[in-house]
Parts: structure tokens; sequence; C-alpha cells
């Protein structure tokens, strides 16, 4: 996926990190362009983030908030102001995120009563949110597996997956094609 999303138009190249330790690379994060789509028809331009993720044999030891933080800290500086995405409030609560719907932010496609607690937001600019009430949409470059099914069903096979925990799935539908998505950082 990662592979894939360094290409995609809405990567944006100067926030992709790699952590370091004694020369090894032990974590990384990413961000790409999104937009919330407001209530009254309006755009508006945000990030989304991920995935984000540390080595096995060091997690737990702090590296993935000092990922976290130093990564939103760089997305500030070059203009996002505000990031959404889909993880546990337990990690990311702790760097300030809280559960989107709290701002007004849905989730696109969640079927009707189905709890979005997985779904996160953050204001980098304090109040981006406040008056808006809109819908988040997972931008299209990480739908991998169900635009490359072949290529990812071979990359995904040289993995023995009896060694990965297996979680509860929910298939969510894809976007809808987001025509004219604007780009970040505006000039
Ligand atoms: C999520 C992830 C990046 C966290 O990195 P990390 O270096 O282990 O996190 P930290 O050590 O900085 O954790 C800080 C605190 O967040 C909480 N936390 C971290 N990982 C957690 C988890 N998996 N579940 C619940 N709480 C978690 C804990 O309270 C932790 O503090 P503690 O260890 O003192 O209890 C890492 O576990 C990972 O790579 N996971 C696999 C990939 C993934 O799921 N990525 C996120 C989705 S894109």
């Amino acid at each position: 996926m990662l592979k894939k999303l360094r290409d995609d138009p809405d990567f944006i190249h100067e926030l992709d990190f790699v952590m370091e330790k004694n020369g090894r690379i032990i974590g990384q994060n990413i961000f790409v362009r999104a937009t919330i789509v407001t209530d009254d028809g309006k755009q508006i331009p945000i990030m989304t983030m991920g995935p984000i993720c540390i080595a096995n044999d060091l997690k737990r030891h702090g590296y993935g908030s000092l990922l976290l933080e130093y990564s939103l800290e760089r997305a500030a500086h070059i203009g996002c102001k505000a990031v959404c995405f889909e993880g546990t409030i337990d990690f990311y609560g702790k760097s300030g995120f809280v559960v989107a719907t709290t701002k007004g932010i849905r989730y696109h496609g969640l079927p009707e009563g189905m709890e979005a607690d997985f779904f996160l937001c953050k204001e980098l600019e304090p109040g981006y949110f406040d008056g808006i009430t809109g819908e988040y949409a997972t931008p299209q470059g990480y739908f991998v597996a169900e635009k490359y099914p072949a290529e990812f069903a071979a990359y995904e096979s040289k993995y023995n997956r009896t060694m990965v925990p297996q979680f509860p799935r929910y298939d969510f539908p894809q976007p809808p094609a987001q025509a004219g998505l604007l780009y970040w950082p505006q000039k």
C-alpha cells in the first residue's frame, strides 16, 4: 500500500517519515490530502494520516508517540489545519485526537447506528471545524487491495498470515470519486 500511495497525486512527500534507531528503520508515518464535504456542499481541505507503525520488538517504548507528535508538528508547519483517520483512541487520544463525530464529522458509508468511535480527528488549527458538519471519505489511494487484487494477493501470499492476529473486519464501501480534490497546502 505504501509503495502505491507514494505515487498517488494526493500523497504529501514533505510528510513522508521514517524513524531510525542506530541505522535501523524502526517506524514510519505518511500523510495524504483529503477533504470533508460539508452538508452545505463545501469542500474543506484536511489531511489523513497513516499507516503509522513501529517495529514489533520496540512497541510500547514511546517511539510511536514521538513519531506521531513530530509528524503532526511538521504537518502543521506546512499548513495542515486538521487530520482525520481511523485508529484507536487509546493511543491517539494521548496526542489530542477525539472521536470525529464529536466535532460534527461523519464517516462516509457507515451503516445507520454503527458506532464511529474508530474515526478520529484532531484540529491542528484550534476551531477549524467550528460551525462545520460534514462527511469524510477515505481517499481512493488507500483502496489498493480493491484496485490491484491480483498484485495484492501475490504480495500477501509471501507472508505467513497464521502469525498475524485476525481482527473482525468490516468492508467499508468505497468512497465516491472526488472530482476536483483540493490541493494542499494551498498557495
Ligand atoms: C500503534 C503504534 C504505532 C503505537 O506505537 P508505540 O510505540 O507502541 O506506542 P507508544 O509506546 O508511544 O504508546 C504510548 C501509549 O499509547 C497507548 N497505546 C499504544 N499502543 C496501543 C495499543 N495498541 N492499544 C492501546 N493503547 C495503546 C498506551 O497507553 C501507551 O502507553 P503505555 O505503553 O505507557 O501504556 C504501534 O503499536 C504499531 O505499530 N501498531 C501496529 C500498526 C498500527 O496498528 N498502526 C495504527 C493504525 S494505522
